[in-house]
């Protein structure tokens, strides 16, 4: 077979728009466009910054608080823990992958003095914990404070107005404002009020982002909240459309489509939708995708925990306090909250068709 890997993306798309039946299958754009030359971002983006909670970070989270840095994070790639919470990559190593970039460096490591060529490729600055409020994981920067990081850094003139133009945001934050509301008894009736607030708050936060000088922001809606292993039922099931995740990503979607109306004069489709709640129920109901995954029981998680505990802990006496399954590729979550290097290739595929790993 041929080597397709060492081809670019953007070339595929380019053989894919000729073929001219080529359709996106996820939703990406609000306003539903149909996708131009240069993937979704529509042109060849140089730089990525990433702003998010567990689902995006790339080490950035302390080794003192998080399991993440333990085995068997990172079992599957690259064979041991990287600060990720999963076992392989996620959502950011597959993103700069889909751009063609290598992975940008994690925010902790680029205050080290790293070499300038790494910097320019960008800086992920999100936190396993993080929500746009301040969370539970009490020492963890909000979103608000990650973005302060990246206007330092521009301050610093770390980053010039050029680089700023040619480069795109991933805005993933998707749920610890929930698990604090919980984890804090937030009661029902206040809950609508709560999710609104949270909303306005990511719609601020992207704003700020586009008006600090970058390009495109790509925004993560909310998986569905209700399946994640954690709060499935006992017997397994989940409810793909609660009111709460509705609403949520409703409002989002809604906020995006008003901002890029908003900037309509420079016709960029600033604000792009990245639909996980979409791929995490297609993939729920399909046991996977054709061709990429298999999920025999799409809900069940391949490192599970006793509440409260994290895949990775052990107790006093050194035994684990999680089992883990054989075959993590089978398994679309990882942990009781946390998917797989799998889900994650699973979603990049379903969602950005466009993509080749
Ligand atoms: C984010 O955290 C900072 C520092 O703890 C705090 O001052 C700020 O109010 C927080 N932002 C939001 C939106 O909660
Ligand atoms: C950013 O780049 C685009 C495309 O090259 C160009 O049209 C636009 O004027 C640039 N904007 C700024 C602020 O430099
Ligand atoms: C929440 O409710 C539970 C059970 O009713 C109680 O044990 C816990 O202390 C409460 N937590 C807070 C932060 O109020
Ligand atoms: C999900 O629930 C909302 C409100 O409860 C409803 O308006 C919407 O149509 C539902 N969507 C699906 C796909 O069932």
């Amino acid at each position: 077979m041929m080597n397709i890997s060492k081809l670019t993306p953007w070339f595929l798309f380019l053989c894919l728009t000729l073929l001219s039946d080529y359709k996106v299958r996820g939703s990406i754009s609000p306003s539903s466009q149909k996708p131009r030359e240069g993937g979704i971002f529509g042109f060849k983006p140089k730089t990525l910054f990433v702003f998010g909670d567990s689902f995006a970070d790339t080490g950035n989270t302390p080794t003192m608080i998080a399991a993440s840095w333990k085995f068997p994070n990172g079992i599957t790639f690259p064979g041991r823990p990287t600060g990720r919470f999963t076992d392989g990559r996620v959502s950011t190593d597959y993103l700069a992958k889909y751009i063609g970039l290598r992975k940008p460096c994690a925010y902790k490591w680029g205050r080290f003095g790293r070499p300038r060529q790494a910097v320019k490729r960008g800086m992920n600055f999100a936190f396993g914990g993080a929500g746009v409020f301040d969370t539970i994981f009490k020492v963890v920067p909000n979103a608000s404070v990650q973005i302060d990081s990246l206007e330092q850094l521009i301050r610093r003139k770390v980053y010039s107005s050029a680089d700023l133009n040619s480069s795109v945001a991933f805005f993933s934050i998707v749920g610890n404002d929930y698990l604090t509301y919980n984890g804090r008894n937030g009661s029902e009736k206040g809950r609508p009020a709560f999710i609104r607030r949270v909303v306005k708050q990511i719609l601020l936060d992207v704003k700020r982002i586009k008006d600090l000088g970058v390009r495109k922001v790509l925004v993560a809606l909310s998986p569905p909240q209700k399946c994640l292993p954690k709060l499935a039922t006992p017997k397994g099931g989940c409810d793909t459309n609660d009111t709460s995740t509705y609403l949520h990503n409703s409002l989002l979607r809604e906020g995006l489509i008003k901002l890029n109306d908003k900037m309509i004069k420079s016709n960029d489709n600033s604000f792009l939708v990245f639909d996980l709640y979409n791929a995490f129920v297609t993939i729920f109901k399909n046991k996977g995708v054709p061709g990429v995954s298999r999920f025999p029981e799409p809900l069940k998680s391949c490192c599970p925990t006793e509440r409260g505990k994290s895949c990775g802990d052990v107790g006093i006496h050194g035994e684990k306090l999680f089992t883990l399954c054989k075959d993590p590729k089978s398994f679309f979550f990882w942990d009781n909250v946390h998917i797989t290097d799998q889900a994650w290739r699973s979603i990049f595929s379903l969602l950005l068709p466009d993509s080749q790993f």
